[in-house]
């Protein structure tokens, strides 16, 4: 695929404030200790940070983190629907978890891994990040608190936008790494590309080549692998990848609605009773354009779910009742990884089962051990399948691992992404 965007070699940064959008969405601990538990997408930031310092560029960095609730009132709304006593809803609770979505231990691992200094901002547009982004000098680095701060970013307020930009000030440059977030139409995703010159960095490059690429024009035969919970968050990558593919591989939970809709009992697995006519559809749909699908022949179930439930396999559409399906069988297994052998690229999206529990991950680890041992491309989908994948120790094998999950689901299904469009073309 031909790449068509600027990015930040075609623009003049030197002695420019640059406002870089970043996916800073990290895992933390639980614990409230600010560890980040997963850096892989502060390390993905990097070599377009290096290159604009290195070009003289100031950076002045920003990035959601998780989804805060910016409103008092419409936090208490939320957590009193949710059942929470409004009584124990207090501004300073509210204030918690502000805090506890901050931006700063990312900018302590930012200034790590780059050696120098990141200078935090207390806010995003507010006084002390203008006064810190007036005095940023070439070299420097800025981040910004959560973007999700501002009540105007999720709803792509240009107010909130042309403050960000501002930012920049005259002569500013506006761009875009965040490739996580691209999926999103939002004031720093999209609306600030609005009110300054904006390219992408070289992360949004590199995805974009990558998965556009195997899509575009992939070494043959394609499969595709399509794992999860639910059809109804895959059904529009089921059915654009149905006209690009040579094989669609269906895992995980969602593969038993299939199932039902093929008239197999189910037992207490995971349904999706109002997708069954869309499953059947897509399964007409693949014999018409001679794609070939393949769906699971036995399944690993349990008599709870739970990491020590009792288990047994059985073949697909014989699911005793009481029981439930969370792993792909063994005959299963066989038949996938078969698939994956002799394909030219795969590109995988959604585990094959329970992968957090050890006794239903055997399906998911086989078919990642399988995509490490061929020859083909293989591309994996950021989310679960990412976090399977370095988990089970297969990530230094895999072509390309996305830093996007809802970002390269909705590429994958062909949408245009509002971050990405917002870029000036080449
Ligand atoms: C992600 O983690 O997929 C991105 O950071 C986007 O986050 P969001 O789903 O909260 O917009």
């Amino acid at each position: 695929m031909n790449y068509n965007k600027k990015t930040v070699k075609d623009v003049e940064v030197a002695g420019r404030k640059v406002l870089l959008r970043c996916d800073f969405n990290v895992p933390m601990a639980k614990d409230g200790s600010g560890v980040i538990t997963d850096d892989k997408r502060v390390r993905a930031a990097l070599p377009t940070i290096q290159y604009l310092l290195d070009q003289g560029a100031a950076v002045i960095a920003c990035s959601h983190m998780g989804k805060p609730e910016p409103s008092f009132d419409k936090w208490v709304k939320k957590q009193t629907e949710k059942g929470k006593d409004p009584a124990s809803l207090t501004q300073e609770k509210w204030s918690k978890t502000l805090a506890e979505l901050s931006l700063k231990p990312v900018a302590a691992r930012l200034g790590e891994l780059l050696g120098r200094e990141v200078i935090m901002a207390a806010d995003v547009v507010g006084p002390d990040a203008q006064a810190k982004a007036a005095a940023l000098q070439p070299g420097q680095v800025l981040l910004l608190e959560n973007t999700r701060f501002e009540k105007g970013e999720t709803k792509n307020d240009p107010e909130l936008a042309k403050k960000m930009a501002g930012l920049a000030g005259e002569g500013g440059v506006y761009v875009s790494d965040a490739f996580g977030a691209v999926h999103r139409a939002h004031a720093s995703t999209a609306g600030a590309a609005q009110f300054l010159p904006a390219v992408s960095g070289f992360l949004i490059q590199k995805e974009l080549d990558f998965i556009g690429g195997a899509l575009a024009s992939p070494k043959r035969p394609l499969v595709a692998i399509l794992g999860g919970s639910k059809v109804s968050s895959k059904i529009g990558v089921i059915n654009n990848l149905l006209e690009i593919a040579d094989t669609i591989i269906i895992g995980g939970g969602m593969a038993y609605t299939f199932s039902a809709a093929q008239g197999g009992k189910v037992g207490d697995s995971l349904l999706e009773a109002d997708w069954m006519d869309y499953s059947k559809e897509m399964v007409q749909k693949a014999q018409d354009k001679g794609v070939k699908l393949l769906l699971p022949v036995d399944t690993v179930c349990a008599d709870q779910f739970a990491p020590d439930a009792k288990t047994q396999v059985v073949k697909s559409g014989e699911i005793p009742d009481g029981w439930q399906g969370l792993d792909i069988g063994p005959e299963t297994v066989k038949l996938y990884c078969q698939a994956v052998a002799g394909a030219g690229t795969v590109i995988w999206n959604g585990p094959m089962g329970v992968f957090e529990f050890p006794a239903f991950a055997v399906g998911t680890q086989a078919v990642a051990e399988a995509l490490s041992k061929t020859n083909a491309v293989t591309i994996i989908g950021g989310g679960d399948s990412a976090a399977a994948v370095q988990q089970l120790g297969y990530a230094d094998k895999m072509t390309h691992i996305s830093t996007g999950g809802g970002a390269s689901l909705e590429f994958m299904e062909g949408k245009e992404l509002p971050g990405v469009a917002c870029l000036l073309d080449q």
